[in-house]
């Protein structure tokens, strides 16, 4: 639809904005669960293509961040066993939900080429854009 379009446009612009204004941010997308099935489906991102536009909860840092619901800061990407690889050039990962209306929607998505770059003012900050696409999902 194009209510659709125009948010997708939206969340596009925060992907591109945020990869380019960051350093540390080299790969950035939003998964969103899929209808009602336990699954999350990628959404607008900005960055290498993925192969995984589709991942089960519970599988990899995304399937693990749709059922706890809590932020998942992965400082080495190598030393997680649960872990999905897009890139061989990602060093570390954020994750971060999107609630609406108290419910896990989806969720930020970050890839960073460089080693422990998340810091706690990473976790606000997109937790402060989080809530803002929140308010767009609603409206
Ligand atoms: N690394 C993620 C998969 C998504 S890609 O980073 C784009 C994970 O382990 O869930």
């Amino acid at each position: 639809s194009q209510q659709k379009t125009a948010l997708n446009d939206k969340l596009l612009a925060i992907c591109q904005l945020l990869e380019t204004t960051i350093p540390h941010y080299n790969w950035v997308g939003f998964y969103f669960k899929n209808g009602d099935k336990n699954e999350l489906k990628l959404g607008p991102y900005v960055g290498e293509p993925t192969d995984h536009d589709i991942i089960p909860f519970g599988k990899g840092i995304c399937g693990q961040v749709a059922i706890s619901n809590k932020n998942f800061v992965v400082a080495d990407v190598a030393a997680q066993d649960n872990y999905i690889a897009c890139s061989i050039t990602v060093k570390a990962e954020i994750v971060i939900p999107i609630f609406v209306n108290g419910e896990n929607m989806g969720q930020i998505d970050i890839d960073s080429n460089t080693p422990d770059p998340f810091t706690e003012a990473d976790e606000r900050f997109l937790e402060f854009v989080c809530a803002k696409v929140s308010a767009l999902l609603e409206a």
